[in-house]
């Protein structure tokens, strides 16, 4: 597990494996969707338990991220590969190089940016593609301050002497390409990525489904595309993304998700059930949510006829525009079957 690349992302629950490992391993399960996959720790950490995984979220470096990390099980970006992303192609597109420009990153760093992305098609196979945009982004979140790209800013100003802050795009790329590769390893089953929103993913066939939802928090907001719009328009050279070009840093439109709204998240939460209610379900969730736990265990409760809620402490690592703030809460899993 310690292989996992793990990524700063809003939510993340890699610092609950141990405790998610010991609740899961006391349920009967073999096949397995973790239908808001985020970061992948948690399906990277059930394809490691020898379940036969299905991971999916709607945005699309998730997607990525999990491709290369869970559905991929032998393949690694060679050393010809990586020479070959970076050869010099002095009409490369300059997209990100435009756009960007003085709001994140150096001259040099949006070029490189630019000229990997140019070169992708060089490399064969889906597999090793994933892990060269897996590296850049992990690159990106740890070349930016706290890893959220939600204000612009002068790249200079961040040197503080750092390592992360310090090292250009180009070296954090290739230690990354080195990370990803050594996170690759087979149980010898087939594990599935899937992009799409959880109203659309196919409920059938998983055994056991966990659920990680963005919550509606009682403070702030938890809106993904705010923090990470440029790790999504990244991950697809921003192609089908629209870009609000008022917008300082470049944002992108954000889907509407029924998870971040008090006036419909009840009724997310009663269709989610509803949906999956074929399979054992387990919930995460926590006390800075709404609803609280237990309305939340009332509407699992008329579709599961027996309901467990584990609980333990957890804090939450997180940056906002003004600082990184840590959020002590109360962490549950609620288990249906
Ligand atoms: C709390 S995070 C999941 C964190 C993940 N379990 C981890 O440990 O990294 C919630 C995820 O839900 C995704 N999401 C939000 N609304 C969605 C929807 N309607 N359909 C699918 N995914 C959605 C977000 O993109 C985000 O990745």
């Amino acid at each position: 597990m310690e292989r996992f690349p793990r990524l700063r992302f809003m939510g993340s629950k890699h610092r609950l494996w141990p405790w998610l490992h010991d609740v899961l391993s006391g349920i009967e399960f073999d096949s397995v969707l973790d239908a808001f996959s985020g970061s992948g720790c948690v399906a990277y950490l059930l394809k490691a338990m020898g379940k036969r995984v299905t991971a999916s979220d709607r945005l699309h470096f998730a997607v990525v991220i999990a491709r290369a990390a869970v559905e991929n099980s032998s393949e690694i970006l060679g050393a010809e590969d990586v020479a070959r992303l970076l050869e010099h192609d002095p009409r490369h597109p300059r997209f990100i190089e435009r756009t960007f420009r003085g709001i994140f990153f150096s001259g040099d760093d949006l070029r490189f940016l630019d000229r990997v992305w140019a070169r992708l098609d060089r490399v064969d196979g889906w597999h090793r593609r994933d892990i060269a945009l897996s590296a850049l982004i992990r690159s990106c979140v740890k070349r930016q301050p706290r890893g959220v790209f939600t204000v612009a800013g002068d790249p200079e100003r961040y040197k503080d002497g750092r390592r992360d802050l310090r090292l250009s795009l180009r070296d954090h790329f290739l230690e990354q390409v080195e990370v990803y590769n050594r996170a690759v390893f087979s149980t010898g089953r087939r594990h599935r990525v899937v992009e799409g929103d959880v109203f659309e993913i196919d409920p059938a066939g998983h055994d056991l489904v966990y659920l990680d939802p963005p919550y509606v928090p009682r403070a702030d907001d938890n809106c993904y595309i705010k923090r990470y719009h440029f790790l999504e328009g990244l991950s697809r050279y921003w192609e089908g993304c629209e870009i609000l070009v008022h917008s300082r840093v470049r944002k992108i439109v954000k889907p509407h998700t029924p998870f971040s709204h008090r006036s419909e998240c009840l009724d997310a939460f009663r269709r989610l059930f509803e949906r999956f209610c074929g399979s054992i379900i387990v919930l995460s969730y926590s006390s800075n949510g709404y609803p609280d736990i237990e309305t939340l265990t009332g509407i699992l409760r008329s579709f599961k006829p027996r309901v467990d809620v584990f609980e333990r402490d957890h804090r939450y690592h997180f940056g906002t525009h003004r600082a990184v703030r840590r959020a002590k809460v109360r962490e549950y899993l609620i288990v249906g079957r």
